[in-house]
């Protein structure tokens, strides 16, 4: 890995020794699939396991850092640095034996993003990235895509739930009428890896609405240090404050806008 300051190293440290629980139970959700009772508490308690280890392990590094955790919540310390930490994201897929989750966490100082690791454990992949610094797959230099037409991207999201407005706009998502667009869309199911993705060059964009600080906190810093832009479905800076994400290779960021107008 080329980068190596020592928060980097800190949350490298606590994922890695997080994940070979998450890896472990992974393992047992096939038979707990045929089980009557189901994945469902194992699955909560897994959650639980691992936000424990990596809460435990970012502590032990940094004692005065504040922490915002799904599952625990707020943990106040120190003003200025907080961790913000989704210990699985993809929680849908791990519960059906889907391979495609991951542990989120980033870093802010002065409520900005300063750092951010998303790790999939079971394909071993680990995107890092750190402002001014670049970002990371693995040892690899991450770049977002050069495709510059929406006909020739692939675009993810996630969601919608199940209110009746939200099947309206779902329906909307997959064809916008205005602008006779078939969105060549992907739903992988989790929100971190998808803006991953998009950091790395595998897709061009991810929206979603209603998305929680902790399911994109990582995904940030990582889209904007390989060059993507991150804004909300209007292209301003807002989309922490108005719960809506678009994330873009920079290139078909102003044609998503259109669509999703
Ligand atoms: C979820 C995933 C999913 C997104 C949901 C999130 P969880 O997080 O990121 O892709 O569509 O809105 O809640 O519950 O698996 O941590
Ligand atoms: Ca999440
Ligand atoms: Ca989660």
């Amino acid at each position: 890995m080329k980068l190596n300051s020592a928060n980097i190293n800190v949350m490298v440290k606590a994922c890695r020794k997080a994940s070979k629980v998450l890896i472990r139970d992974f393992g047992e959700i096939e038979n707990l699939q045929v089980s009557l009772k189901g994945p469902g508490d194992f699955v909560t308690a897994s959650d639980k396991k691992v936000e424990k280890i990596l809460i435990e392990e970012l502590q032990k590094a940094r004692p005065n850092y504040s922490i915002l955790s799904e599952e625990v919540g707020e943990i106040n310390n120190d003003e200025s640095f907080r961790w913000i930490i989704d210990p699985i994201d993809g929680t849908a897929n791990f519960l059906h034996g889907i391979p495609h989750f991951a542990i989120s966490i980033g870093l802010e100082q002065n409520k900005e993003i300063i750092c951010g690791i998303v790790y999939d454990p079971i394909k071993d992949e680990m995107f890092i990235a750190e402002k001014g610094n670049g970002a990371y797959l693995n040892n690899y230099r991450m770049r977002v895509s050069s495709r510059s037409k929406l006909r020739d991207c692939i675009i993810f999201t996630g969601g919608p739930r199940r209110e009746a407005k939200d099947r309206e706009l779902a329906l909307k998502e997959y064809y916008n009428f205005s602008s006779k667009v078939m969105l060549p869309i992907r739903k992988l199911g989790s929100a971190a890896l998808d803006m991953a993705y998009v950091a790395a060059g595998r897709c061009d964009g991810f929206w979603q609405r209603n998305l929680n600080y902790w399911d994109i906190a990582a995904g940030i810093i990582l889209v904007k240090e390989s060059g993507g832009f991150v804004t909300d479905f209007s292209g301003k800076n807002e989309y922490i404050q108005n719960k809506t994400i678009l994330v873009t290779n920079s290139k078909v960021n102003n044609e998503m806008i259109e669509v999703l107008k």
